[in-house]
């Protein structure tokens, strides 16, 4: 992370905390330069950026005046979802989603592909032959739904590469497989709902069930996934609205579900008639023969969720629901009132690239590179000794590890940071939000090798560091790598 995007992290959580109050002053160029070890020009950088996030302003003074605005949250404040929605850390989402594009060297923080493998000549010929249709095709809106053949895209080449048999009905294209499952919960979660989980599971998921006021109750899983036997025993008497799995190359363990467990876990499904809602988003990351559970032909109530997200390209916003058509019906009513539809064009692109004949070599070719990484990084983590890892898998982006006794993931961002090292913390995927403060989700997917070996080098480095009391920074005066 740069200097400058150090301090508009630590200074705008501080007035997203409410540790500024709008209308004061922030403090002086020179003591804010004094305080990060930084040159006054990184200071107004910083300054900069956060006037163009919209935390400050900074026109007729010398120093910038806070100004987030408090007027609308008080007012979101009134509705339930609005207090719900306070009462969430909307940070740790926003904090991934701006380690996206944050320049930091050694980036463990966000799953994402690596953009390197972005069959970009494949874009640009999909790109232009977009640009001879009639534009209003291509540029107009659209369907809530999807696009027919679209939805017939996914169906014969996405859904079938599956295993699953599912006609372009009972397909909705959403902006991201996280839009369907928001959809989803909106549909069917009231306030005080309970939601099963696996435990730890996806940070996104759990946001969108809390703020939905669901009482989440997560089912502990080991390196062969969830454990049914647990299932079955705590969900006695709890009427749950559906259980939600990524039986594949868990987010944020990289854990995929045994057969034995995928076998018992069909057989609850089917007693129990508990819905339960795939998100199969690391599916065709794994070259292990496991199905999806959506595979198994309408034996058990289930949604199924997919993207083009960690397969091809988070950025144009594609993803999928897949449903009985009378759910679909109910989806696309809440989708119209969201978003009308899903971007066209980004429909297009992702309809093209399944068209286009290599979508089985760019797998393979993902698979094959995603696994040499995780096998270099559980190399170096073992080798380092500090971090426990809680499984090592052999396909998806991740690896979720325990650090040392004593140690916070939250005290060891800010300072992994300074040293150009990002990750996320593992409170974010604790369904109750009290476990894994002492863990930290790894992901090396968009990480070339070099930067994987030296990264965690870095890390178990300061881990060595913070062990020995030789850390650095003191609270008062924050040391920062030259930039
Ligand atoms: C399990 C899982 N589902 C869904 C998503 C989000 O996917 P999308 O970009 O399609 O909304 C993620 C992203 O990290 C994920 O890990």
């Amino acid at each position: 992370m740069r200097q400058y995007e150090y301090l508009v992290r630590s200074i705008g959580d501080q007035i997203l905390k409410g540790d500024m109050a709008v209308g004061s002053k922030l403090p002086s160029e020179r003591a804010t330069a004094k305080k990060f070890v930084v040159s006054r020009s990184t200071v107004r950088r910083a300054w900069r950026e956060l006037e163009s996030l919209g935390y400050v302003t900074w026109s007729n003074q010398s120093t910038p005046v806070v100004i987030r605005p408090l007027e609308p949250m008080g007012r979101a404040e009134r509705s339930p979802v609005g207090r719900l929605a306070e009462a969430l850390s909307p940070t740790f989402l926003g904090d991934l989603m701006q380690a996206a594009v944050s320049s930091a060297r050694y980036n463990f923080e966000i799953g994402m592909p690596d953009p390197e493998l972005l069959p970009i000549q494949d874009f640009q010929q999909i790109l232009r032959e977009l640009f001879s249709y009639p534009s209003r095709e291509v540029f107009g809106y659209s369907p809530t739904l999807g696009l027919e053949r679209v939805r017939r895209a996914i169906s014969e080449e996405f859904l079938t590469r599956r295993g699953i048999a599912m006609s372009p009905h009972n397909i909705l294209v959403t902006a991201g497989s996280l839009q369907g499952l928001n959809l989803l919960t909106r549909l069917w979660v009231r306030p005080g709902d309970v939601i099963l989980t696996e435990s730890p599971t996806f940070a996104g998921a759990l946001h969108i069930f809390r703020s939905h006021g669901a009482k989440i109750l997560g089912i502990p899983i080991d390196e062969s996934g969830i454990n049914v036997d647990m299932l079955t025993s705590l969900t006695l008497g709890q009427n749950p609205r559906f259980l939600y799995i990524q039986p594949v190359g868990q987010n944020p363990t990289g854990v995929t579900l045994a057969p034995e467990r995928r076998l018992k876990l069909l057989h609850w499904a089917q007693q129990s008639q508990i819905p339960i809602v795939e998100d199969d988003a690391y599916g065709f990351l794994s070259d292990e023969p496991t199905p999806p559970l959506a595979s198994e032909d309408g034996k058990i109530p289930l949604v199924y969720l997919n993207t083009f997200s960690k397969i091809l390209a988070p950025g144009i916003r594609v993803g999928f629901l897949a449903a009985p058509a009378d759910l679909i019906r109910q989806l696309v009513a809440l989708k119209q009132l969201s978003d009308l539809h899903t971007g066209t064009l980004s429909q297009l692109v992702a309809e093209g690239w399944l068209r286009q004949g290599r979508v089985d070599a760019h797998i393979q070719r993902a698979r094959t590179i995603y696994k040499g990484r995780l096998k270099l990084a559980t190399r170096v983590i073992r080798q380092a000794a500090q971090l426990t890892l809680f499984a090592e898998p052999t396909h998806g982006f991740y690896l979720f590890a325990k650090l040392p006794a004593g140690l916070t993931a939250q005290s060891l961002h800010a300072k992994a940071s300074q040293r150009d090292v990002l990750f996320a913390p593992g409170q974010p995927f604790s369904p109750d939000g009290e476990l894994f403060g002492d863990w930290i989700r790894l992901a090396v997917g968009a990480q070339p090798t070099a930067q994987i070996e030296t990264g965690l080098r870095r890390l178990t480095r300061l881990l060595e560091d913070v062990a020995d009391g030789s850390s650095g920074s003191s609270n008062r005066t924050i040391k920062l790598p030259r930039s």
